[in-house]
C-alpha cells in the first residue's frame, strides 16, 4: 500500500472515531422522529412500567412474556434468548457502547420484540418511553 493511502486511511479512521455516532445522538434522533409521528412527553417511568409488564405467552397458555424474558433482570449483564438459548449482549449502554447507535437496528428489534411480547408493534410513544428508560441504564 502506498504511504499516502495509509495516511488517508489513518486520518479517516481517526476522524470517524473522533466524531463517532454515540447512542445519545441516535436516541435523540429517534425521539425526534417519534415526536414527528405525534408522540411526546416521553417518560422513563412509563418505559420501565411497560418493560416489566407481563403479557400472555401466546404459545404457552398460562405463561407470560415481558422484555426481561430475554434481556434479563440486570441490563448491564448479558441476557439469554428465551427460544434459542443464545447469549444476548447487555442492553445497557453503560455496559455496551454499541447499544442504540444504529437507528435501523433499533427499529428492527423494536418491531420483532414488540410483536413477540405484546403481540403487536409498539407505538411511537411506547418506543420513546422505552428509549428514555433504557438510555440511562
Ligand atoms: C425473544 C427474546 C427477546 C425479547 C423477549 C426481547 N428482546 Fe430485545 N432483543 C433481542 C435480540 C436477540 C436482540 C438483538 C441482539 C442484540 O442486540 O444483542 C434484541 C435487541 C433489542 C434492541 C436493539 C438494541 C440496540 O442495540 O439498538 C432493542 C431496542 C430491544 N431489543 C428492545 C426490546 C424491548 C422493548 C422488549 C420488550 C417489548 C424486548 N427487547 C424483548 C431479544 C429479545
Amino acid at each position: 500500500m502506498k504511504q499516502k493511502t495509509v495516511y488517508s486511511i489513518a486520518i479517516a479512521l481517526a476522524t470517524t472515531m473522533y466524531i463517532g455516532v454515540t447512542n445519545a445522538d441516535t436516541v435523540d434522533e429517534r425521539l425526534k422522529a417519534y415526536t414527528a409521528e405525534g408522540a411526546g412527553n416521553f417518560s422513563a417511568q412509563a418505559g420501565e412500567k411497560l418493560w416489566i409488564k407481563d403479557f400472555p405467552d401466546t404459545e404457552n397458555p398460562g405463561k407470560v412474556r415481558n422484555c426481561s424474558t430475554c434481556h434479563g433482570e440486570d441490563l448491564t449483564k448479558p441476557g439469554k434468548h428465551a427460544k434459542t438459548g443464545k447469549k444476548i449482549d447487555p442492553l445497557a449502554p453503560s455496559a455496551n457502547k454499541e447499544r442504540f447507535t444504529d437507528a435501523k437496528f433499533v427499529e428492527k428489534w423494536f418491531k420483532r420484540n414488540c410483536k413477540w411480547v405484546l403481540d403487536r408493534e409498539c407505538t411511537a410513544q411506547e418506543k420513546g418511553d422505552f428509549l428514555m428508560y433504557l438510555r440511562n441504564k
